[in-house]
């Protein structure tokens, strides 16, 4: 009498993720490998959050887990199981936040592709870790944008963190 062959198991590639994002709970079940910032633009439609480099360079992707700024476009939708996600369109619960005013006050965006990951990159660090215009751009220094020159992002950041223009 010949043994059973063994019974083959195949590796699931879907992976439940429960995680809370602008607020609101989310349950889904999304492939092993998609990447989190297809998740949240294709899955949940949250467009704001852009796609640039593809690489963790340009910060387009920028959004804040867990209080910290992360590229959504260098993570697996799986790794962020039981986390809290805000993007940028819930950075406001209604009119543009100080920052967001700042910007559009100062000229900060020109087409507006990084302006998202600026906004969330600036909106999740402490202003009093980052002193005077060298600490501004040291914040700004990890995001990238093609169209400004960077001359207006610093004006509506200095304007938004209430610092003189020669700090
Ligand atoms: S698209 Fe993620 S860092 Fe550029
Ligand atoms: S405003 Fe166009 S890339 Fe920054």
């Amino acid at each position: 009498m010949t043994a059973p062959a063994p019974r083959r198991v195949e590796p699931s590639n879907q992976v439940p993720v429960s995680v809370t994002v602008n607020g609101e709970p989310v349950d889904a079940v999304v492939p092993a490998r998609q990447l989190l910032v297809d998740f949240i633009r294709d899955r949940l439609g949250l467009t704001g959050t852009h796609v640039g480099c593809e690489q963790g360079i340009c910060g387009a992707c920028t959004i804040n887990i867990d209080g910290e700024p992360v590229r959504s476009c260098i993570m697996l939708a799986a790794q962020v199981d039981g986390s809290v996600l805000t993007t940028v369109e819930g950075l406001s619960s209604g009119g543009l936040n100080s920052l967001q005013q700042a910007f559009k006050e100062h000229h900060g965006l020109q087409c507006g592709f990084c302006t998202p990951g600026f906004l969330m990159t600036l909106s999740t660090v402490d202003p009093d870790e980052y002193p005077g215009t060298d600490g501004i751009r040291e914040v700004l220094s990890s995001n990238l944008c093609r169209c400004t020159g960077y001359g207006g992002i610093l004006r509506a950041v200095r304007d938004a963190w209430n610092r003189g223009d020669d700090e």
